[in-house]
């Protein structure tokens, strides 16, 4: 069995970058453009990516059904696909790449740094939303105050929020405790495994802490990679899609 659907010859070489539909029925029509060895003036033509190969003026097309990237996302830009006033995540995508439906696996805040997935595999994207899931969500966290044992175990028993909602168990792993009378804050890893809006700001809130830095640092087995700077991306290795797939 085919493991990519068979797709028009436009559609191909559109979702690849090379243009919009008409711009592609344009290049197919001038004869450039050849499916196995043969030129192919036939834009409906139906290829199967896992067999056909497809040339343009003699380079082959390396047909990818999906696209998945790992972004730093920095502070200052909001996790959505477009916005009528404000950066968004997508605008950190080259150009080339950004206009393939690709969307955020979940949100970050504004001010939120870290590990976001971006995707256009739909079913995926969906999978690892789905609020059964229970997917782990690890942040670093610096905040005000000294976080002590009562706070771990609140973490832990599940925080009742301002809406009335009980957050699922989750962990609060000190890294640094803080010292209120020096000012030092503390710093935290947090792991959740649900995301509700705002959620490590509102538990913390709780727990009459303020949030003054957050990052996601991994989601599942996907870890952020610390050679990525904010704003920079990269895409998944095929191990690191594969994680994903396991935890969805
Ligand atoms: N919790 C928050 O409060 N903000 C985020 O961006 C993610 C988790």
């Amino acid at each position: 069995m085919d493991r990519v659907k068979a797709l028009r010859l436009d559609r191909l070489l559109s979702n690849m970058g090379y243009g919009s539909r008409s711009d592609v029925k344009k290049l197919i029509r001038s004869g450039k453009v050849t499916v196995n060895g043969e030129v192919q003036r036939d834009e409906a033509e139906h290829i199967r990516p896992d067999h056909d190969r497809v040339s343009i003026a003699g380079t082959e097309v390396n047909y990818r059904q999906f696209l998945y990237f790992m972004l730093n996302k920095p502070a200052g830009v909001i996790s959505a696909t477009s916005d009528a006033t404000e950066r968004t995540v997508l605008d950190l995508i080259e150009p080339a790449e950004r206009n393939k439906g690709l969307f955020p696996v979940g949100r970050l805040d504004k001010d939120t740094e870290g590990l976001l997935v971006l995707t256009n595999d739909g079913d995926l994207g969906h999978r690892l939303l789905a609020p059964k899931k229970h997917v782990p969500k690890r942040y670093i966290a610096v905040v005000s105050g000294k976080v002590t044992p009562e706070d771990i175990r609140a973490f832990h028993d599940g925080i009742r929020l301002d809406d009335g909602y009980l957050t699922l168990s989750a962990k609060l792993e000190p890294v640094q405790p803080g010292d209120p009378e020096k000012g030092d804050p503390a710093e935290v890893i947090v792991e959740i495994h649900e995301g509700k809006y705002h959620q490590i700001k509102r538990m913390m809130t709780v727990l009459g802490k303020k949030v003054l830095y957050l990052k996601r640092i991994s989601m599942g087995g996907l870890m952020l990679d610390p050679d990525l700077k904010p704003g920079e991306y990269r895409e998944l290795s095929a191990a690191e899609i594969q994680l994903l797939q396991n935890e969805s």
